[in-house]
């Protein structure tokens, strides 16, 4: 009879791993394990209600949906704000068990993606440092396996240039407000025409949202 109820006990959680791959490793983490009805209850709650420069719906569940469909756990975010793509990211890490560095310049914002990520649910999930992402990004270890990158356009070659050795391969490298219809200037053209130049990176361009550049990583050079 124990080693009945043994078995069963080992089945369920077996058929439990397979059904919620980050469960159980948020759990023995100490983490609030797959905070779903949470974050869709703050993301529905606050639909229509960011107004920080932050990504619309449609891009945080796009990078929700790449992040799961890859199974990544290890990513970066450049340009946090007050955390609407965050929280995407991080309720998708949730259950792949796996986790997201975000960095702002701007305090004020900062603290306010730090309210937002608890009343989601998903501060288990993020590591939000305060930090001018120039240097920070050159200094992060990593490896990364998916990275999003929204701050300073300008910058985004520079931030590809430091971030792509850290990245691993069949990782994921996507850029926020790309056009790539030839209506790109400034930062994100330049970013788009080097990724582009580069034979081992494969990128695509959606346009769901804000227009979000999508480039997989296939070899190392
Ligand atoms: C477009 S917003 C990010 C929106 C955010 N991804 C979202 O959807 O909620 C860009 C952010 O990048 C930050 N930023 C700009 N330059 C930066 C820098 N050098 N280092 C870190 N953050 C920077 C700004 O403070 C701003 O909050």
């Amino acid at each position: 009879m124990k080693n009945l109820n043994i078995f069963r006990l080992l089945l369920t959680l077996l058929v439990w791993s397979l059904l919620f791959p980050g469960a159980l490793t948020a759990q023995s983490a100490g983490k609030d394990p797959l905070p779903d009805e949470r974050v869709k209850k703050f993301l529905s709650d606050h639909t229509g209600q960011w107004y920080d420069m932050n990504v619309p719906s449609a891009d945080g569940q796009l990078l929700y949906n790449l992040i799961l469909k890859g199974n990544y756990k290890s990513a970066l975010e450049i340009g946090t704000s007050t955390g609407h793509s965050a929280i995407w990211m991080a309720w998708a890490l949730s259950k792949t068990g796996g986790k997201l560095i975000t960095i702002d310049i701007d305090e004020s914002r900062y603290k306010k993606a730090l309210e937002n990520f608890k009343k989601a649910g998903v501060s288990d999930y993020i590591d939000a440092r305060l930090a001018n992402a120039h240097n920070l990004v050159k200094e992060l270890k990593g490896p990364f396996d998916f990275v999003f990158s929204d701050a300073d356009k300008e910058w985004y070659k520079n931030y590809f240039s430091d971030v792509e050795p850290k990245l691993k391969v069949g990782g994921c490298f996507t850029a926020h407000n790309i056009s790539g219809r030839g209506r790109d200037y400034g930062g994100q053209a330049e970013f788009l025409q080097y990724v582009r130049s580069l034979k081992n990176y494969e990128t695509t361009i959606n346009y769901d949202g804000g227009g979000l550049s999508i480039s997989y990583k296939k070899s190392e050079k």
